[in-house]
């Protein structure tokens, strides 16, 4: 939204734009309604009922039930829509469709890193097909950041130790902007990026265009050989690790009793913090390797572990190559 060409509002390019700004409005509607009511109340009050002559006395108001009813219940309903709009497009924004297309975010003091399923890398930028969920999966390498895209009306903290999740659909191809939300030192105000929404053929012509390294599975496999991650943990279940395959969304018993689901967050755990969570029949020889890993290092190796899991039900599935 321009006035006088001076942009004042964010494009609305996101599926959900315009339900965040719907409900924005209202608010910002009503709250604006009462401010100017009140304000013009007092004015027109302190007028109309000043004192005119020394010896005055007001008169003696003993109180209202049909008023104070009026001015209990309005506001009650009025706050219970906004809680109940707001709720539902909080829902809606805070729920990444089963079918959204994959993507890996690591902020880091002063940029933005994207990984996708598919190898390429990127750093401030991020290409993305319109008309297709994308789940943004986000970690930190140091302090907490925020990732921030206004014209799809959606932002999540980057939080050390632990992965956040947003999402949107875009829906008009064209450059928009990242920023980071959340003051994290000197250049915070320089962590900023651009978001290319491509048409999906073109997508897939960019796609094609990267990616040397192959893909971020692929990746994450050479990872799990250097790291010598493949001489205990033997597809077999010989090793002295448990094996991997086909452990994403089972079960698994601990020792301590406990069961646990195999998911990127227990995943991540176990690769940096080995000895939290033991699997029952195994012992506690794998290291640590806090500090010793990225935060790309670790979604690359998380990803390889999920493509051992083909049957799981809740891949993130990389884009269809056509
Ligand atoms: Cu990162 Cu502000």
């Amino acid at each position: 939204m321009k006035i006088f060409g001076v942009p004042i509002f964010p494009d609305q390019a996101s599926t959900f734009a315009k339900d965040v700004d719907a409900l924005y409005f209202f608010i910002l509607a009503v709250c604006a309604f009462f401010a100017l009511a009140v304000a013009f109340s007092v004015i027109y009050f302190g007028i109309k009922y000043h004192k005119r002559h020394d010896g005055e006395i007001g008169a003696r108001i003993e109180g209202s039930l049909p008023l104070e009813l009026m001015w209990s219940v309005i506001p009650t309903i009025i706050a219970m829509v906004m809680f109940g709009w707001g709720a539902s497009v909080f829902y809606h924004i805070r729920r990444p469709p089963d079918e959204a297309m994959h993507i890996y975010a690591v902020g880091k003091q002063w940029m933005w890193k994207f990984q996708h399923l598919e190898g390429q890398r990127e750093i401030n930028e991020l290409h993305i097909p319109s008309g297709r969920p994308i789940k943004i999966t986000i970690s930190s390498e140091d302090v907490i950041h925020s990732l921030y895209f206004p014209a799809f009306r959606t932002k999540t903290d980057a939080i050390p130790g632990r992965y956040t999740e947003l999402w949107f659909e875009a829906q008009t191809p064209g450059k928009y902007h990242i920023f980071c939300a959340e003051y994290c030192g000197t250049n915070h105000s320089g962590m900023i990026g651009t978001v290319t929404v491509l048409e999906p053929p073109q997508y897939q012509a960019w796609l094609q265009g990267g990616g040397l390294e192959g893909s971020l599975a692929e990746r994450g496999a050479r990872l799990f050989n250097d790291l010598t991650c493949n001489t205990c943990h033997l597809d077999s279940g010989q090793g002295r690790g448990p094996s991997l395959k086909d452990i994403v969304g089972t079960t698994v018993k601990l020792q301590d009793g406990a069961t646990v689901v195999v998911d990127e967050v227990y995943l991540r755990e176990s690769i940096l913090n080995s000895q939290a969570k033991i699997v029952e029949g195994f012992k506690p020889l794998m290291p640590t390797f806090q500090g010793l890993i990225s935060e790309e290092n670790l979604v690359a190796l998380i990803e390889h572990v999920k493509s051992m899991s083909p049957k799981a039900t809740t891949p993130a599935k990389p884009a269809e190559k056509k």
